[in-house]
């Protein structure tokens, strides 16, 4: 049985996962106004999987006969209008959820919450991967000068990856 402090700790991350696919797919909206249609799929793949980590907690919750509480999502807020500043944010925010997941490590620790922990071993590995992915980018934008040219390529590279749900909205 999860505790009462555990079980709100957890609506909170899903609370912020939530947050975390708002944002991602506010930014892929700006994206793709912006013509970077690949980058702004890229964005909205991210938004998918952010809903993901979100609804794999509230699964947990459902499975420790423990209340999901779906609280207010705030409006997502970024300041970046550049495709490298963008995804410098989108690392940034990645760190903030890394540190908010090893907090969580933490409290289960503390209060001896195995099943809790072993299910944020998946969360770490995750954060691993998404910083990585993020960092990869950023790399790339480097590596290609940061040029008009090098930011087309990227956004066609961007916009190759998989989607695993439709995203093509003009079919029903
Ligand atoms: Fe759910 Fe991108 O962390």
């Amino acid at each position: 049985m999860i505790s009462q402090k555990m079980a709100d700790r957890v609506n909170l991350q899903i609370n912020r996962e939530m947050y975390s696919a708002y944002l991602y797919l506010a930014m892929g909206a700006q994206m793709t106004e912006a013509g970077y249609t690949g980058v702004g799929k890229w964005l909205t793949v991210q938004y998918h999987e952010e809903m993901f980590h979100a609804m794999k907690f509230a699964k947990y919750l459902e499975d420790q006969s423990a209340t999901v509480k779906y609280a207010k999502i705030d409006e997502p807020k970024f300041k970046a209008t550049t495709i490298k500043d963008l995804f410098q944010e989108v690392y940034e925010h990645e760190k903030f959820v890394t540190a908010s997941i090893r907090e969580m490590v933490e409290l289960a620790r503390a209060e001896k919450d195995y099943a809790t922990e072993g299910l944020l071993a998946w969360y770490i590995d995750e954060q691993v991967e998404e910083e990585k992915n993020d960092l990869e980018i950023l790399q790339a934008i480097d590596l290609l000068g940061n040029s008009a040219q090098g930011l087309f390529m990227l956004n066609i590279e961007l916009g190759k990856r998989d989607a695993g749900v439709t995203l093509d909205f003009t079919k029903i």
